[in-house]
């Protein structure tokens, strides 16, 4: 296919924009890759809702959130390279704290390790000149108002 004006105009934002990506991409894969963004903004949302869940105290939908917000740290590792897996392993504590108090269904330290877990996106988004990428522990309101947070009653 030839390629169109508008296709070319959209290639070209996205090497303006993407430059400082670029480092970051892995050459050798050969499937549909998610970009980094994409994967981030997957785990912006999981943490969100692990929060949300938690705050409900609904364990077992932290629980699940919680795995996926992991299943995304270690993607992103895995399909870019140029991330150190230091930067990853790190966080293991603070997910380690997190499942641990999901598992007591303790809301104190399920906030303690989120508010960890949370300094740990923030080292890695510094140490990779995305400083200005400031996750912090949410507050209300509610930005998820299509879904529902608070435990189902069991049939
Ligand atoms: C191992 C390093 C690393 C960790 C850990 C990490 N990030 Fe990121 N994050 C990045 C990098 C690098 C970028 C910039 C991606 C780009 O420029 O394409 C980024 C970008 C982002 C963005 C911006 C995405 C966008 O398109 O607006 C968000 C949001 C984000 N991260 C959330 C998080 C959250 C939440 C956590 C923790 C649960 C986290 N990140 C942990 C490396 C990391």
């Amino acid at each position: 296919m030839k390629p169109r004006g508008w296709m070319l105009a959209l290639a070209g934002l996205g090497a303006a924009t993407a430059v400082a990506a670029q480092d970051l991409r892995s050459p050798s894969a050969d499937q549909y890759v998610p970009r980094l963004g994409d994967i981030m903004s997957a785990a912006q949302t999981r943490h969100q809702k692990l929060w949300l869940a938690g705050k409900a105290q609904n364990w077992e939908l932290s629980a699940y959130e919680l795995h996926q917000l992991r299943a995304n740290l270690v993607e992103a590792a895995v399909l870019y390279s140029g991330i150190p897996v230091s930067n990853v392993t790190t966080l293991e504590p603070s997910l380690q704290s997190l499942s641990d108090a999901i598992a007591a269904k303790d809301g104190r330290k399920f906030a303690k390790a989120l508010g960890g877990l949370t300094e740990g996106c923030n080292a890695c988004h510094r140490s990779m000149g995305r400083s200005f990428v400031v996750m912090k522990v949410p507050s209300d309101p509610q930005p998820f108002a299509n879904q529902q947070f608070a435990p189902q009653a069991k049939p």
